[in-house]
């Protein structure tokens, strides 16, 4: 099954590329960190700074994807591998390429990731309020584990969402 199942994500990511002309993913690095900067500006309310993300793509733990659209990245994802554990640190797509399958391209990617390194459990936090991103993780099967209390600098609570690979609980 596990091939089927790889055959299939290829396949739609293969028709997702095809919807969006010129879309090409790569591997990020801490070269990318000023790019990166600017995008954390325009997608999200307290953005990384460009230090934040050179230092946490310079960790051996870390990977990271750029949906580029010719030389410009419009959208990216870090995780993190820790032991048997791996951490989605953050997923981001500009605003005027939303809702057309990015999102899902760059998190699968990851997720396949995750199988290749073998990971048994994959974390994420996610503010309460974003229901558009909780519902993209409850379709790959995250399941809310935890509430933070206010986490966030505006009072917002954190769901820590947890996804296990059914693979690797077998082989335990
Ligand atoms: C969350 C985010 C990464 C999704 O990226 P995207 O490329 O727009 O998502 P996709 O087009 O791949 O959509 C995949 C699924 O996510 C869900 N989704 C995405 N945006 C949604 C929205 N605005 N409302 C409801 N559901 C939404 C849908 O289930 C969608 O599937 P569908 O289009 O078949 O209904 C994007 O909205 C974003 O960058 N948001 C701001 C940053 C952020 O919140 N990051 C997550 C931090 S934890």
């Amino acid at each position: 099954m596990p091939d089927q199942f790889g055959k299939a994500k290829l396949k739609r990511n293969q028709w997702i590329k095809n919807l969006i002309p010129g879309l090409k993913i790569r591997s990020l690095t801490s070269a990318d960190a000023p790019e990166l900067s600017y995008l954390e500006l325009a997608i999200f309310s307290s953005p990384w700074s460009e230090n934040a993300l050179r230092g946490c793509l310079e960790l051996s733990t870390v990977e990271g994807w750029g949906a580029l659209d010719g030389d410009k990245v419009i959208a990216y994802l870090l995780g993190q591998f820790v032991s048997d554990e791996s951490h989605l640190l953050n997923v981001g797509v500009l605003p005027e390429h939303r809702r057309k399958g990015i999102g899902r391209l760059l998190l699968d990617l990851f997720l396949t990731r995750c199988e290749e390194k073998e990971a048994n459990t994959c974390y994420l936090e996610v503010r309460a309020g974003n229901l558009a991103a909780q519902k993209l993780y409850f379709q790959y099967g995250f399941m809310p584990v935890y509430v933070r209390k206010k986490y966030y600098p505006n009072g917002e609570d954190a769901l820590i969402l947890v996804k296990h690979f059914p693979d690797s609980i077998q082989s335990t």
